[in-house]
């Protein structure tokens, strides 16, 4: 009997600790790995310190995700972002592929990405094997070259289909990314107020959006690429501007 209590115990004990244990790490199913085009970021926010930025891919940002909830895991309970761990070849490294764009400040962005979507997936990747794994990915496909490779280059007026984007980049890495846009400021809104008196007309779509991020996704370890199934981050039907 007092066998059978004690086991039963140390069952309760240990299923405890595992769901504290998946509580505090977070919990996901597969890994986002979202390149950004810097010189959207800088049209979109005008934030940037140089007005022509880098005019490569460079790294968002590797997000541990949920199929089933978009928004999670985030900002879970893991090791907080110490910039002593990023020694100096790994530093070297990231300043190429994850500068911070916008203000200037590659290791606050560093620090961000880790706190908010790092720490979520820390049992599968430490802190140096996080930005490790995100730098060897970006090192793999050369997405600016794919891209200029089927003539798909910056360009003020021009403009492609969702598919256009998608389909070389899909043959070189043999597997479905995803692309994410932004609303061009440069188009007009058509959102002004209806005369008085006049049914509100339903709102034009616009002529075109800013092809800002490609996202790779990769399996559970951070290992193997797999097909992205999430709803791309594009407006459907509307043509994508690279500029
Ligand atoms: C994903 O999110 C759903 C809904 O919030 C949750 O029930 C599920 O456990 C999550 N999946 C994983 C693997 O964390
Ligand atoms: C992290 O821990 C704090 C305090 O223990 C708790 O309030 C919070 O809900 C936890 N957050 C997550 C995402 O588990
Ligand atoms: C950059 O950000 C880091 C981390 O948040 C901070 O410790 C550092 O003081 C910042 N550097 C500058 C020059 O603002
Ligand atoms: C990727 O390709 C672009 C365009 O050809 C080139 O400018 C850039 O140097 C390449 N980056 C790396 C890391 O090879
Ligand atoms: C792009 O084209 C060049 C020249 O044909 C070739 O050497 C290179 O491997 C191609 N790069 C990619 C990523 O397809
Ligand atoms: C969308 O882009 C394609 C080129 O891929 C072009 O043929 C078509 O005219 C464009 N449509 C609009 C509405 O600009």
């Amino acid at each position: 009997m007092a066998m059978l209590i004690s086991s039963l115990s140390f069952l309760v004990l240990a299923f405890a600790f595992f769901f504290c244990h998946v509580m505090s790490s977070g919990s996901y199913d597969y890994f986002q790995f979202v390149q950004q085009w810097p010189p959207t970021n800088c049209i979109v926010r005008t934030k940037c310190s140089k007005p022509r930025p880098l005019q490569i891919f460079t790294i968002h940002g590797l997000w541990p995700s949920n199929y089933s909830n978009p928004k999670k895991p985030s900002n879970c309970n893991g090791s907080k972002f110490e910039d002593r761990k990023v020694y100096p070849q790994l530093r070297k490294d990231l300043k190429k592929s994850w500068p911070d764009v916008e203000s200037g400040n590659d290791t606050r962005f560093w620090e961000g990405e880790w706190n908010k979507h790092g720490r979520c997936s820390e049992q599968t990747l430490n802190q140096m094997q996080y930005f490790e794994r995100s730098h060897a990915m970006w090192t793999s496909f050369n997405i600016t070259e794919i891209l200029k490779n089927a003539s798909i280059v910056p360009h003020p007026t021009q403009t492609w289909t969702y598919s256009d984007i998608v389909s070389p980049i899909k043959t070189a890495t043999k597997r479905t990314p995803l692309l994410r846009c932004k609303p061009d400021p440069a188009q007009p809104k058509n959102q002004r107020p209806q005369p008085k008196g006049q049914r509100p007309q339903p709102n034009s779509p616009p002529q075109s959006q800013l092809l800002h991020e490609v996202v790779f996704c990769y399996e559970f370890n951070a290992l193997k690429q797999i097909d992205c199934n999430r709803t791309p981050g594009c407006i459907n039907q509307v043509n994508i501007s690279f500029q």
